[in-house]
Parts: C-alpha cells; structure tokens; sequence
C-alpha cells in the first residue's frame, strides 16, 4: 500500500490514564467541539431537559441514544470551494439505550415494564438525519431543516431481495412479510456511490424474550439458538408489555432483523429497505467497494465471538449517470463467507442454495432461507471463524479491504464445561483454537487483518491476506497480550475508516475505565495508522466510561466528525459518577437547555484543525 499523501503529521496525545480526564483530547493545534448530543431538538421545538423525562414525543423530534456509525453527504458541489465542505446531511444510528438513562426514575430491572416505556425506548433506536451547516466557522444543526429525520425502532421499511415475502418473515400484523416495523441495534454503517446510507443491524436478539411457561411448552429452537435468543434477551424486558417481542406471540418478528438497511436521506419520506440479498446475522459495518467493471461488492462482518466475514457481490452495474437505475443493485447479487487459509490465500464461498448442501435435505428450502439462516448456512461450507468481526475499510486507491477483529476471549482457551455466560448455544459459545488468521489464545486486545482480492476483482474467488497489526500493551508481562503496534499501544479496535489520503483511523471499544488490562493503555481512543508502514499515532482520547465509534468528514477532509457512545456508561445505574460529559462543557458549550444536574450523553464532536488545514497531516 503506498504511503499517505502528506503523511501523519500530529504530534500524539498522551494516553488518558487513571485518574482520567472526563474530556476529549486532541493534538496540539487541533480542536474538538460538541456538534449534537443525544435529546438534542432537531426541529424548533426545545431540547430535552434533563430535568424531565424523556417520552417517545420528545424522542420523535430529537437527535436518538447511542450513536454510532455515521456519514456525511455533502450538498452538492459547484465548483472549488462548493456547498458541500459547509453543508451535509449527517446521517447517524442510535445502537442501543441504557434504560436508567432513558427513564429518569426508573430502578431498572425491577419496575414494571409499560408500552409507554417501550415505545420511548424504541424512539430512542434507529437513524437520525441531521442537515448541518458551518455558520461563521463552526458546524451547527440546522433546525428546522426539512431533511431532519428521526427513523425509529417503529418506522415502516420494506423487505427488499430474495427473502422479501418469505414464510419465516411474515406475521400476524405483517402476513405478506415485506413491510417491517422498524429498525434495531444498527451499530456501523456504510454508504453507497449513488448516495444512500446503509445501517446495519447488530445485537437485535438482545430485545425479545418469552415467558418460562411459554418456553417450557415450546423451547427455543436450533435456529433460535444460532442468533443468541434467550428468555431474558439482554434484559430490555419489553416482551412483558409489546407481544411484537415477545418469541412464543410471534416467533417470526427476529427473523424481520439481523439485516443491512438501504436509507435514501435526500427524501424524507423514503421508504428504508431491508436488502436480504447481504445475509442475516449480527451486521457490524457494510464496507461498499465499486470494482472496475462497476459491480459493486459489499464487504461485512458478524461480530459475535467465532463468527464469520461476509462479501457480496451485484450481479447489476452501477451506473453513475442515473441514479434510479441504481436502487435495487443491493437485491440481485451473490453472497459468499470467507475462509482463511494458513499460507496466506483465501476463498469466497458462496451462500447459494442448491450448491455445497445448503439443500432442503438440510433444512434450505430455498435461497431466502438460507439468508435468513445465514449463519447456519456459513457452518455447512467450512467458512473460518473469526475473533469477532467489527468494522471493514478499503483503502482508497488499492482497494485493499482491512478488517477489525476486536477480541475473543474465546480463542485458543480450554473448552468450558457449559454454555457461554449469555446462555447461548451458537458459535460463540465454541473454543475454537488458534489459526493463522486468529492466532491468539485469549485474544483480549484484538487485531486488524487486511486482504486483497485477487487480480483487485472485487468479484473473485480468491483472496491474499496478512495481519496488519496485533494490538496489545507492550509493557504486559505476558508476551502474546504485548501486541506488535509500531508506534502507541491500543486495543479493542473497533471503528475503521480511510480518508481520502489513504491514512488509516481506527476507534477503540473497551471498557473505557483504565483499570485492569487498560492500565496502560487507558481510555478508548482514535489512532491514526500509516498503511505502509504500520506507523500508528493516538489522536484522540475520549472521557470515561465511552466508546469512539463512528467517524465521517467533508470532502475536503478539514471537518472530521467523530462519535462519542455511552460516556459513564454504568449499568448498576450511577452513570453521573463515571461522566458528566458533555455538559459539563469543557468541549465546547452544548445545546442543552438546562444546566445543572445532567446526565452524561453520546454525542457527535467536530474536530478541526486551527489553521484550516487536512485532518491528520
Ligand atoms: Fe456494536 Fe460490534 O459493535
Ligand atoms: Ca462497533
Ligand atoms: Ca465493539
Ligand atoms: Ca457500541
């Protein structure tokens, strides 16, 4: 890969070790400042107080929880110096909610859960389109703006591709399964060259559960069982007041999830589609690559412990010069798993039915369901087994595609002697040993694998791959948890993403607390990594108890937006204790309308550089 244009040219910062700062922190000569927090209005109507609960009214016209990934869409341009470097649309998603946040009185796990709750916290969920303008030399909401948009976890979105219609996916509300309510969990993202988000929907069994005498009268089954459902799910509870998630009233609602969806934020009342063609699992980020011939591959990962890289490749061409023609490349297409072999090469093996056993023999009546049993599907062909697939990125001029692997601390170690601590059966819950791609036992730190498909088809069969880094602490006593980082230590990588440049940033999700493993290595972070050289500088450090995760700048790469998740993050519920961030106001003053006992809040942070000049050079 060649070296980055203009190079890495930031002095780091220093590690945010115990006792942490509860900011952000940039290198010298650089900026950070609060864009947008979760509550913020995004129409005329007042901010969220944190004084006042927050409903699914407030919810509808404010910025959602969790963010995560993100892109901007730059207005269109005309000419040097065009709208687009000062006018976008920021289109964010809201991975989760913490309840004891949400609900400003609520003893979690104990109170009754209510429809009221469950319709707030499903608000919370889903997509935020956000017009944003540089006014006077600083990026602001734009509100009202007529392409604000909130998509929840209740918005209408079709089911587009082969599984559109299929029987596992039609319900009592829905008996045509095409027409889902909603959107959950969607963590990383990616975008189109014809102009449209893609989100991708991650840790959606964590929301349905089932009673224990339902359970008892109809346990879960094998394909349950693959997507990690369980009774409790991740303890949300909102089966016990909507039977949409309930597993026994309508066993067919999680197949509805689990999948990457196309949204149009040019046009506020388009329809999101589900695109079933990509696969059914715990999506993690849509990495799109537009190959020679304008086919177009999508490459995504299943983050779970143990499971699998996706690629799929249209069997349409993008077209550059009309864009309608564009809509439905994302539905016709071949899906493929990776496999990793130990002397460097790969293979894409395609998820097709018919071929390789995925026949009604073995339980794949057809090509929708072995997308809706994607996973299942994968186990059939031998795909590898990968230490937790997060985020893809390709770099800009070779096409090269470089993976996160964030942990598994279910590598190489011995067998238990029951089921994982989430009560699964599925391949996370297997101990599968080290191999050439994965190749440590109790990976705690991670690492990034990069390939190259052969020939720089994005069509092909067959791959090169190389680990580009172990990550680690190079002060840990033990040798295999020392990492090999040419430059600053980190762990957890988790976010990815090339500029324009051909410099490589990569976000970190750990815990966020700089004890224990991350004495050293403190907070979660943003790198900045030299391809070439595996040069790696830390470019900023985030306040306690958060992630770093989503990342997007204007074309001109002098604004850089980066994502701030779950700052005092504390599920016992002291969330003040760990973070006041960032109200606390030493990024910048918020948009909150009251001051005083707040509550920490994700947030999206504009980072500039003070002469004006390319983020990261
Ligand atoms: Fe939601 Fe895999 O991070
Ligand atoms: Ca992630
Ligand atoms: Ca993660
Ligand atoms: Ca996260």
């Amino acid at each position: 890969a060649p070296s980055p244009i203009g190079g890495i040219g930031f002095s780091p910062v220093a590690a945010n070790i115990a006792p942490m700062t509860d900011a952000i922190t940039v290198p010298p000569g650089y900026a950070a400042r609060v864009l947008v927090s979760w509550g913020d209005s995004l129409t005329g109507a007042p901010h969220w107080d944190p004084a006042l609960p927050m409903t699914e009214a407030v919810q509808l016209h404010t910025y959602g929880a969790h963010t995560d990934g993100m892109h901007y869409f730059p207005f269109p341009s005309t000419g040097v110096g065009g709208v687009g470097n000062t006018r976008g649309l920021l289109v964010a998603n809201h991975e989760y909610v913490d309840p004891g946040l949400v609900h400003a009185t609520t003893t979690y796990g104990t109170d009754a859960m209510t429809p009221d709750r469950v319709d707030t916290q499903l608000a919370a969920h889903g997509i935020s389109v956000v017009e944003v303008q540089d006014s006077n030399g600083a990026f602001q909401v734009r509100r009202p703006s007529a392409f604000n948009r909130r998509i929840t976890g209740k918005t209408p979105c079709e089911v587009g591709g082969p599984a559109a219609g299929h029987v596992l996916l039609r319900t009592a509300a829905d008996p045509a399964g095409t027409r889902v309510l909603g959107t959950l969990n969607n963590c990383a993202n990616g975008h189109t060259p014809w102009g449209t988000y893609l989100t991708c929907e991650e840790n959606f069994n964590g929301y349905f559960g089932a009673a224990a005498d339902a359970l008892a009268a109809q346990p879960l089954t094998d394909h349950e069982r693959r997507y990690g459902m369980a009774a409790a799910g991740f303890g949300y509870r909102w089966h016990e007041a909507d039977a949409r998630f309930d597993l026994r009233a309508n066993p067919n609602e999680q197949n509805r999830f689990g999948w990457v969806v196309e949204i149009d934020p040019w046009n506020p009342k388009s329809v999101p589609v589900k695109r079933t063609a990509l696969g059914r699992f715990k999506h993690e980020s849509a990495g799109v690559v537009v190959g020679a011939d304008n086919k177009v591959a999508v490459y995504m990962g299943d983050d779970e412990r143990n499971e699998y890289v996706y690629k799929f490749v249209s069997s349409k061409r993008f077209d550059p010069k009309n864009r309608a023609a564009n809509r439905d490349i994302l539905d016709h297409g071949t899906l493929y798993v990776a496999r990793f072999e130990a002397d460097g090469s790969g293979r894409w093996l395609p998820l097709v039915w018919g071929q390789n056993g995925l026949t009604p023999e073995n339980g794949f009546a057809n090509q929708g369901e072995v997308l809706i049993k994607c996973r299942q599907a994968a186990d059939r062909l031998g795909a590898t087994m990968m230490d937790r697939p997060e985020w893809v990125a390709s770099h800009p001029a070779t096409r090269e595609v470089y993976l996160t692997l964030t942990n598994n601390n279910r590598r190489g170690t011995t067998p238990a002697s029951s089921n994982g601590a989430d009560g699964t059966t599925t391949a996370a819950s297997a101990r599968p040993p080290v191999d050439a791609a994965n190749p440590r036992r109790d990976n705690r730190y991670g690492h990034i694998i990069r390939w190259r498909d052969t020939g720089g088809d994005v069509g092909a069969l067959t791959f090169g791959w190389d680990i580009f880094a172990e990550c680690g602490d190079s002060l840990n006593p033990q040798p295999h948890l020392q990492g090999n980082i040419n430059g600053d230590d980190y762990g957890a990588p988790d976010g990815l993403w090339f500029d324009a440049d051909g410099r490589l940033w990569i976000q970190t999700d750990q815990a966020g607390d700089a004890q224990g493993d991350w004495a050293n290595i403190g907070g979660n972070v943003m790198m900045c990594a030299d391809p070439a050289t595996g040069e790696t500088r830390r470019f900023l450090t985030s306040p306690r108890h958060c992630e770093v995760t989503g990342i997007t700048t204007t074309p001109d790469g002098r604004t850089l937006f980066v994502g701030i998740q779950h700052p005092g993050e504390d599920w016992s519920g002291s969330f003040t204790a760990n973070s006041t961030w960032p109200d606390s106001g030493i990024n910048g003053p918020t948009t909150a309308s009251a001051a005083g006992a707040s509550k920490p809040r994700s947030s999206v942070v504009v980072v500039t550089k003070d002469d004006g000049g390319v983020i990261g050079t």
